[in-house]
């Protein structure tokens, strides 16, 4: 995954290590699918590829509340997503399919953390 590695690379080399570790593993891979608006605010949906993330964050938040298994729920199902695994309504997997399997596969289990931490500290609070 080059983006990825293009990343690690920027991220080893910025002053802001773990502030923006989690926003730039966004921006280089989960954009590629999720987007920040939140979902009234899309005005054609025809083109989404996945649930926008802040109605996706939401929905894990509510369903673990607290930070440690937020980060544990979301770091293991980017590695390995499954149905009986997935919070967003059944609605979500039906409409777009379930989040493929390698999105996080070449990913560290710190890279998988870190994007974890920046979603419950910075997406879909306001
Ligand atoms: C190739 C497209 C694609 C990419 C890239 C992608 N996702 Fe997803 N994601 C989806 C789809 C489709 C769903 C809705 C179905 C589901 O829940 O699996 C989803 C759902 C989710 C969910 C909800 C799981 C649940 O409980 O239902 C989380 C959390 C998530 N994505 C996190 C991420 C993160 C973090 C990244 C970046 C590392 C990412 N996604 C990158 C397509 C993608």
């Amino acid at each position: 995954m080059k983006i990825l590695i293009t990343a690690t690379l920027l991220i080893m080399i910025s002053p802001f290590t773990i502030a923006s570790e989690g926003e730039a593993i966004y921006k280089n891979v989960c954009s590629q699918c999720h987007v920040m608006q939140m979902g009234w605010q899309i005005k054609d949906k025809s083109t989404l590829k996945a649930p926008p993330f802040p109605g996706v964050t939401n929905a894990v938040r509510r369903a673990y509340g607290n930070e440690a298994q937020f980060v544990e729920f979301v770091s293991n199902y980017i590695k390995n997503p499954t149905r009986i695994r997935a919070r967003t309504k059944d609605m979500a997997i039906d409409r777009f399919g379930l989040m493929p399997k390698n999105i996080g596969a070449e990913m560290s289990k710190e890279e998988r953390e870190s994007i974890a931490k920046w979603m419950f500290n910075n997406v879909g609070l306001d």
